[in-house]
């Protein structure tokens, strides 16, 4: 038995019915799932073979949960190349949700505006990303259980989802915006000669997360839907200083709105 397969048959015993929908909650999210009525928790620290998140705002949860009456699975505190986890821990739970059954996989994460159209505030949905220079999750052997050595990444976000969350976007009442995402490995915030590039490459917002998990969940034939909360404006775009702190306040402001464009959401897929 594998370990995907070890950490997903101690979660198949703890939970009734089926679950074809996972949101992970990216900083400053977390809280929101304490609105959820009925939910099991387990800790990542339970789970064989899971690694632990240590960054503030992340709290390491799994979360099973009914939302609008659909079940959904929560992450509460996603995995970050910058804690020192290989990409492959980084993304070792998108398999262990792939054998449990889940086929809409939704990102949520944190980021700098690029995008001089962009606020602090906004919440954009990724159209595609841009990896940069990163190691892929998938370097090494290939597992064919899980797909092809070499698989497709031509439309990475589902077109579908997209379509649908953009209705959830507008029955909200929130401008729909799109755009390019660009991963750094971080921790360190950007300088403003690196905004200007990326800028210049095509990106729209930049983070520190998400792309490992998007190749994985694509490997594997799931679909995608990332939605990003713009919580500053990028280096050198902004004129004051980036904090933790900012992209944290930021988070809790927008996670109303936030949860209504999901609840909104969980009726269309
Ligand atoms: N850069 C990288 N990651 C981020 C930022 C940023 O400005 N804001 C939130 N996450």
């Amino acid at each position: 038995m594998s370990n995907y397969q070890k950490a997903a048959a101690f979660l198949q015993e703890k939970i009734d019915g089926a679950y074809d929908t996972c949101v992970v909650l990216g900083s400053g999210y977390g809280n929101l799932i304490d609105k959820l009525p009925n939910k099991l928790t387990i800790s990542y620290s339970e789970i064989p073979g899971f690694p632990v998140s240590t960054v503030p705002g992340h709290r390491g949860e799994m979360v099973f949960a009914e939302m609008n009456g659909k079940n959904v699975i929560f992450m509460s505190g996603r995995f970050h190349f910058y804690e020192g986890y290989s990409m492959s821990e980084v993304t070792f739970y998108v398999r262990v949700l792939k054998l449990l059954g889940v086929s809409n996989l939704i990102l949520t994460n944190a980021t700098g505006g690029i995008n001089p159209d962009f606020r602090a505030g906004d919440l954009v949905v990724i159209s595609d990303h841009i990896k940069l220079g990163l190691q892929s999750p998938l370097f090494g052997p290939n597992d064919e259980t899980f797909g092809p050595r070499f698989h497709d990444m031509s439309c990475a976000y589902s077109m579908e989802l997209r379509e649908h969350c953009k209705t959830a976007f507008q029955k909200v009442g929130v401008p729909y915006k799109t755009g390019v995402y660009v991963m750094t490995g971080g921790p360190q915030f950007e300088t403003p000669a690196e905004i200007r590039a990326f800028g210049i490459l095509g990106a729209d917002m930049v983070g520190m997360s998400t792309v490992p998990e998007v190749i994985v969940a694509n490997h594997c034939g799931m679909n995608v839907l990332g939605i990003s909360l713009i919580t500053n404006l990028a280096a050198g775009i902004s004129k004051a200083p980036l904090s933790h702190e900012e992209v944290m306040e930021e988070g809790r402001k927008a996670t109303e709105l936030f949860w209504k464009v999901l609840s909104e959401l969980m009726y269309l897929i």
